[in-house]
């Protein structure tokens, strides 16, 4: 099994030899997992390319890692728990009130059903190296699923079922997929969200790469059908084989595409590839979160972003975890669900998103006070800065003290947790993610790419030498990947985040330097909201910018130029339902401001710092506006704020 650090000596000494001789290091955690075939070498790099690949020559299967090896030791323990949506109980939306409130799958069950699956994707023609995409809620098929094209060697995607029927379909065509895989419904909190419709759309939208649509039955509402393509997975599932030997993978297969956003307009599909993806993501987990026999872990994550896939399905799976995943949201029916789950099911690892504990902390301490949360002993925060007060309200109400935060920074590019506190090892400080993990050389780097080696430093962040699960390639464009992650430093990966170091050498990762928001810990790229925006006939010219807010962590501020149209609140209106259109509803403005120009340099580019610091109310301070086209606009964009 992997390695598991047990304190502050073994993680200097764990980390200095990962340091020195990564490839020994790295070898040993590899050896700890079942290859069908060795691997030959353990890692070749050149970030140039980048061309980087792990455990070469090595053949394996994930899922045979993460569910095969574990029967004989632990088939009866459950792997996957999950927790309903509270309307299945209630007789809400569509639910006859005596539906299955949890659900547990044994490893055994789940191999079962993962074959089962598997042999549907068979049977339907998907071969290894096809893609198929994902547009589920958070139900055990959506785990299922997924685990059952790594097993025959077909390429996931899961696209977060929040996005739109064009976002779906932009994505579909960029990874060329065969099938689509979704729900006929999705229960929400209290609603009831028409997702085949949405999968239909985007058919109409032209997804010719498509041959077939899985629809998993999940609530029974009416929906459209095409004799065409559309199949019922029960229909397809239900009386397959529960034997399907897992395809040999090479180390360097692709495992699966994830679309993330960007600087530009168009998402990109981060890859990653099996073996070292497996490798990282079991021992980050069990370390991070310092797993123990018979502890249930809970991440909150949805499947349709990197967190639920590492540390939701293969993480704790590898790791031979208990994992649990919840189909509902932090608010419904009340502020005190997540907290109710967690005594209910004696949680010990709770792993959410500073957007969902402010949004919790606002509601007020009698929630988490109604319940017994004595069984956890880590807490985690993952997707954006976590603020001091989030971070106090976080530890006494609810780890009471007792649990330490790991505030894990990381990315879709990465794969898995890059720096951390290891809990109960290393130290925590309220808003650092503090240390880097063994494997990760993290360095702070000016604008010239000189290395700041000095502790109480501020910049920008990069890593030196690969880690296993870094991303390999952007899905059928490599020139982007090269120019995004590897041109801006050389002999860097460069993670596009702004970072300081304090005076002890821990790390605080303050945010992001390009024109990416995080918005409620997703990712949001400015130039694909102004798209969006510029969809509606009467806007000319729009600027997106972030600025703090409250619960988000950072909000939407959009500038538009418009014409022929009546400045107000019904066109603002329009403006968002064309945004929830383009992409969906996340990416949907707070404020809209209407402005007659824009501030742009004398090349005519955008002055995105004086629109954000404008945005933000930090006006007395707009640097230096020598340089700009036209002055006069900053004041008109203050005044008419
Ligand atoms: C960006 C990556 C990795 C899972 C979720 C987000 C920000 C993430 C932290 C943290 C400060 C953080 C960074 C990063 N971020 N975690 N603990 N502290 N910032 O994945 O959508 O790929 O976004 O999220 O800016 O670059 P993602």
């Amino acid at each position: 099994m992997t390695t598991q650090i047990t304190s502050l000596e073994e993680y200097k000494e764990q980390y200095k030899s990962s340091i020195e001789n990564p490839e020994a290091f790295w070898d040993k955690e590899a050896k700890t997992f079942t290859w069908f075939e060795p691997y030959k070498e353990v890692c070749k790099w050149d970030f140039e390319g980048p061309d980087v690949k792990w455990f070469l020559g090595g053949k394996t299967n994930i899922t045979y890692n993460c569910l095969d090896r574990h029967i004989e030791t632990r088939g009866d323990q459950t792997a996957i728990l999950w927790e309903a949506n509270e309307s299945r109980k209630n007789g809400k939306n569509g639910s006859n009130g005596n539906e299955e409130r949890s659900l547990r799958y044994t490893y055994r069950q789940l191999l079962d059903e993962v074959c089962k699956a598997s042999n549907m994707l068979k049977s339907l023609g998907i071969q290894k190296g096809d893609r198929v995409v994902f547009y589920m809620p958070m139900v055990p098929e959506l785990a299922i699923g997924v685990l059952a094209c790594a097993r025959i060697g077909a390429v996931h995607s899961v696209v977060f079922a929040g996005f739109s029927a064009q976002a779906l379909a932009d994505r579909v065509n960029d990874a060329q997929a065969k099938m689509i895989i979704c729900s006929d419904y999705n229960k929400r909190g209290a609603k009831n969200i028409a997702v085949k419709q949405v999968v239909d759309d985007a058919m109409d939208l032209g997804c010719n790469s498509v041959s077939n649509v899985i629809v998993h039955k999940n609530t029974g509402g009416e929906i459209n059908w095409s004799d065409d393509c559309d199949k019922w997975w029960h229909d397809h599932v239900d009386d397959q084989s529960t034997e399907c030997q897992p395809e040999m993978m090479d180390s360097e297969d692709m495992l699966f595409i994830l679309y993330t956003s960007g600087s530009t307009g168009k998402p990109k599909g981060v890859v990653h590839t099996v073996g070292g993806y497996m490798v990282y993501t079991c021992y980050s987990f069990k370390n991070v979160f310092q797993y123990k026999e018979g502890d249930v872990y809970w991440c909150t994550a949805d499947i349709g972003w990197i967190t639920g896939h590492s540390y939701i399905v293969y993480g704790p799976l590898l790791a031979g975890a208990t994992t649990m995943m919840f189909e509902g949201v932090p608010t419904y029916p009340d502020a005190g669900r997540f907290w109710e789950i967690c005594e209910k099911h004696k949680v010990n690892q709770f792993y959410t998103a500073p957007t969902a504990i402010r949004a919790l902390m606002a509601k007020g301490d009698h929630w988490p006070e109604k319940y017994d949360l004595s069984s956890i002993k880590v807490l985690g925060s993952v997707g954006e800065p976590i603020n001091e007060e989030a971070w106090h309200w976080y530890d006494k109400h609810i780890g009471k003290g007792n649990a330490p935060i790991v505030d894990t920074w990381w990315q879709t590019e990465t794969g898995g947790i890059m720096i951390t506190p290891l809990p109960g090892i290393t130290d925590t400080k309220p808003t650092y993610a503090a240390y880097p993990m063994p494997g990760i050389q993290a360095v702070l780097v000016d604008k010239d790419g000189n290395e700041l080696n000095e502790n109480n430093v501020e910049g920008l962040l990069c890593i030196k030498h690969p880690w296993p699960s870094i991303l390999r390639t952007t899905y059928g464009d490599h020139e982007r990947c090269k120019q995004v992650y590897f041109s801006s430093f050389p002999g860097m990966y460069f993670t596009g985040d702004g970072a300081r170091r304090d005076s002890d050498g821990r790390i605080r990762v303050i945010g992001r330097v390009d024109d990416v928001i995080n918005v409620s810990g997703h990712r949001m790229g400015t130039a694909e909201v102004e798209n969006a925006i510029n969809e509606h006939d009467n806007v000319i010219e729009s600027a997106v910018v972030g600025y703090p807010h409250e619960i988000k962590g950072q909000g939407i501020y959009a500038y538009v130029i418009s014409q022929g149209k009546e400045k107000d609140d019904v066109f603002r209106k329009e403006i968002l339902a064309v945004v929830t259109k383009e992409i969906g509803p996340i990416a949907k403005p707070d404020k809209i401001q209407f402005v007659d120009d824009l501030p742009k340099t004398r090349s005519g580019k955008i002055m995105r710092r004086i629109l954000r610091k404008i945005a933000s109310g930090d006006v007395d301070s707009l640097g230096d506006v020598s340089t700009l086209l036209n002055p006069d606009a900053v004041e008109k964009l203050m005044s008419n704020k």
